[in-house]
């Protein structure tokens, strides 16, 4: 089971990978999460248009890839991820952007070397098989995120379709699964009760924090870092609730969340967390 690799708290996990060194969701953040030494990982899943499982974040295509550039693309404006087959999303670049845009300023300021940059362009989606045969392959726990999907009919066969990916890679013991929809938790729990859960809340957080979590057979609350605190973590903790707040990249904050006992940190600067927790 994933907690059993994770046995403890403190732990630093890659939201969407390196995110702040490499392109999000891409194969080179993931190697560079592991190279940079985060405990696990995490990532988020999205159905395409031919039922496969990409590794995506976006309801759109336009923010993290050059479809916006791409002149057969124009006419299927705004780009809804779930519009696209794999064959299509696999033609765009979901790396350049990063250098063009360098969102973190970690180029600029020199994190990036030029051949780590040279191969961030081109970089394309990967598909979930991919995620989990490199979760697989370095024993690397990965926290997979499934997306949203409720535009669609039929929407809740995902979870099926991302229980299936993990079996045919053996992989249970390396994942714990989180979304924002929580009836696809709840859908999971039914599918496979001894696969681990993430409730991922964003705004309002439920009264009752253990018992709404219970209910949904989670024993992990993945809340916004807005709404949670030093206290909030301990008296969770005291009562078997492992904490992973996101995106934490404030590292004061984030070295006060573990010191009051999370579970896990997500952040974008994995490699900074694992300095500033080697150092301690
Ligand atoms: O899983 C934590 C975090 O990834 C949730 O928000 O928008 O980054 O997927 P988002
Ligand atoms: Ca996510």
């Amino acid at each position: 089971m994933f907690f059993d690799r994770l046995p403890g708290a403190g732990y630093v996990c890659a939201h969407r990978g390196a995110r702040a060194l490499a392109p999000e969701n891409t194969m080179l953040a993931f190697e560079l999460a592991l190279e940079l030494g985060a405990d696990y990982w995490e990532t988020d899943v999205h159905k395409a248009a031919d039922g496969t499982l990409v590794v995506f974040h976006d309801d759109v295509l336009s923010r993290t890839s050059n479809i916006a550039r791409q002149s057969e693309f124009a006419h299927r404006a705004p780009w809804p991820t779930w519009s696209f087959t794999l064959e299509e999303l696999r033609r765009l670049d979901v790396g350049s952007w990063f250098v063009d845009e360098d969102p973190y300023g970690t180029i600029a300021a020199g994190s990036g070397d030029p051949a780590l940059i040279k191969r961030m362009k081109g970089l394309s989606i990967p598909t979930l098989d991919q995620a989990l045969a490199f979760s697989k392959q370095k024993s690397f726990p990965v926290n997979i995120e499934i997306k949203d999907q409720t535009q669609l009919p039929g929407d809740l066969s995902i979870v099926g379709d991302v229980l299936q990916a993990v079996h045919e890679h053996e992989a249970e013991d390396l994942v714990l699964i989180s979304s924002f929809n929580h009836d696809y938790l709840a859908e999971m729990h039914r599918l496979a009760p001894r696969i681990p859960l993430a409730v991922l809340v964003e705004d309002t957080p439920p009264d009752n924090v253990v018992s709404y979590l219970r209910a949904l057979g989670a024993d992990t609350y993945h809340p916004d870092r807005n709404l949670i605190d030093a206290e909030c973590v301990r008296a969770l903790g005291k009562q078997g609730i492992r904490v992973a707040p996101w995106t934490v990249n404030d590292m004061a904050e984030a070295l006060s969340l573990v010191e009051a006992g999370c579970f896990g940190i997500i952040t974008d600067y994995t490699h900074v967390l694992r300095r500033l927790l080697t150092e301690r």
